[in-house]
């Protein structure tokens, strides 16, 4: 089969390069390991930037978001005994939107379907080739066991950060950095309305605490653990009273309300990046190229902000014979990557505790500073509700 791009993984990053690629008359297919209800159901991130939604606007696929997505001009910072509120819109003129990465998956299944692409899920034994040449290709076995060969001008690794795309540059082609944390968040889903009207990131002497939510009826919340932490050992009863604890139920006569839980999982938690993240015709995307600990909502932005540059790349380098911005995509796209590799590291180590009475101490000094100082609260509220999505 010959296609002019050749997107592996169909989450965020690939569906979104394949509609911007359809919308400029270039033809794609997408190929992906998972079955299509797991990416669906795949409960990951949950904030979106305004310049994520303003791209998603301009591509046509933010009605369902605006119907269903909460808008929300802040978040509440706390530690125990204070709670402050940041106003991103009057700190950054800007503000966020709750909607799941669940949903915008779907919406931007739905918009492939009704184009026609053409995508593969279920498919095995990925591998890409000659990619050091104007002619790569990808192989694979279809869900009907089939065997794959998939010739392109192009090929875009956005298959995350188990797939095959980063390991296929080699070791002397690129520079990886990466930083492991010792601790690791587990996450519920739970069938409650939110006790916020905004999300509350909380710094506790027992670990961080994060409430956020999906909608009106279910809160989505976190609770950091040990790195080695056992999800058979965090029963209901525990995650709801340490979330209690954490998130400062009773004080000022704030309540947390628990409900049932839907789903619960102890998440990765980890910095990485590789440069470039272009190796001869193999571009990468999104978690393909690097990953950020999830503290700061950046991981799912920084997909879409890497899409909205390699979109053009290969437009004008399939469409007018111009390779400057491919040439370019790379550098450009990682001054992005490593302020929110940066702003992600800031606000996990300094609402994360570590058990040394001195970094407390600096994390509390930190958190008054950013909490109370204009300077401070717009340094998160800029970083956080987003970057102009070029910058
Ligand atoms: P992915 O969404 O990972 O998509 C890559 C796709 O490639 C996958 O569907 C995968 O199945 C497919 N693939 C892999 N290997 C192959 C192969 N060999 N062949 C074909 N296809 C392949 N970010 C936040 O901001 N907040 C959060 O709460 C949050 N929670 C997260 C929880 C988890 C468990 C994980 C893993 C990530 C979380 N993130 C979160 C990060 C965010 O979800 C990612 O940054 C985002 O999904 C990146 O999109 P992507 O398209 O680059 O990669
Ligand atoms: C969510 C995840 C985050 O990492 C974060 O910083 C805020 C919200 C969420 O899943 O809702």
């Amino acid at each position: 089969m010959r296609t002019e791009v050749a997107i592996i993984g169909a989450g965020p990053a690939g569906l979104l390069l394949s509609h911007l690629l359809a919308g400029e008359g270039i033809d794609s297919v997408v190929i992906e390991t998972r079955s299509r209800e797991y990416v669906e159901a795949r409960i990951r991130a949950g904030i979106l930037e305004s310049s994520t939604v303003a791209l998603l606007d301009a591509a046509g696929l933010g009605e369902r978001l605006h119907r269903e997505g909460l808008e929300h001009r802040g978040i509440y910072l706390q530690w125990p005994g204070e709670r402050h509120h940041l106003d991103f819109l009057d700190l950054a003129g800007c503000g966020v939107w709750v909607y799941g990465q669940t949903e915008l998956t779907k919406d931007l299944g739905r918009a492939r379907d009704v184009a026609g692409q053409q995508l593969y899920y279920g498919v095995t034994g990925t591998a890409v080739h000659d990619l050091d040449t104007d002619h790569p290709y990808v192989t694979c076995r279809t869900a009907d066991g089939i065997e794959m060969r998939l010739d392109a001008e192009a090929i875009a690794g956005c298959d995350g950060a188990l797939g095959p795309s980063r390991a296929a540059v080699p070791g002397t082609a690129k520079t990886t950095w990466e930083r492991t944390y010792p601790y690791r968040w587990l996450g519920i889903l739970a069938d409650v309305a939110p006790s916020t009207d905004q999300l509350i990131y909380a710094w506790h002497p027992d670990g961080f605490a994060l409430h956020s939510m999906r909608s009106p009826a279910v809160s989505r919340l976190y609770l950091q653990v040990e790195p080695d932490a056992d999800i058979a050992s965090w029963p209901d009863d525990r995650i709801w009273d340490a979330l209690a604890t954490r998130l400062g139920h009773g004080q000022d006569g704030w309540a947390l309300t628990p409900g049932p839980i839907a789903e619960k999982s102890i998440l990765p938690f980890r910095s990485y990046v590789m440069a470039p993240m272009r190796y001869g015709r193999l571009f990468l995307a999104g978690d393909a190229a690097h990953t950020v600990p999830p503290t700061g909502a950046k991981g799912l932005n920084l997909a879409v902000a890497d899409i909205a540059a390699l979109a053009p790349a290969l437009t004008a380098m399939l469409r007018k014979n111009s390779t400057a911005l491919a040439d370019a995509y790379s550098a450009t796209t990682l001054r992005r990557v490593w302020r929110y590799t940066h702003f992600s590291w800031w606000m996990t180590t300094m609402l994360h505790t570590t058990g040394d009475p001195f970094d407390a101490q600096l994390q509390l000094s930190q958190l008054r500073w950013v909490a109370t100082s204009t300077a401070g609260a717009t340094g998160l509220a800029e970083n956080y509700a987003g970057l102009p999505v070029d910058s």
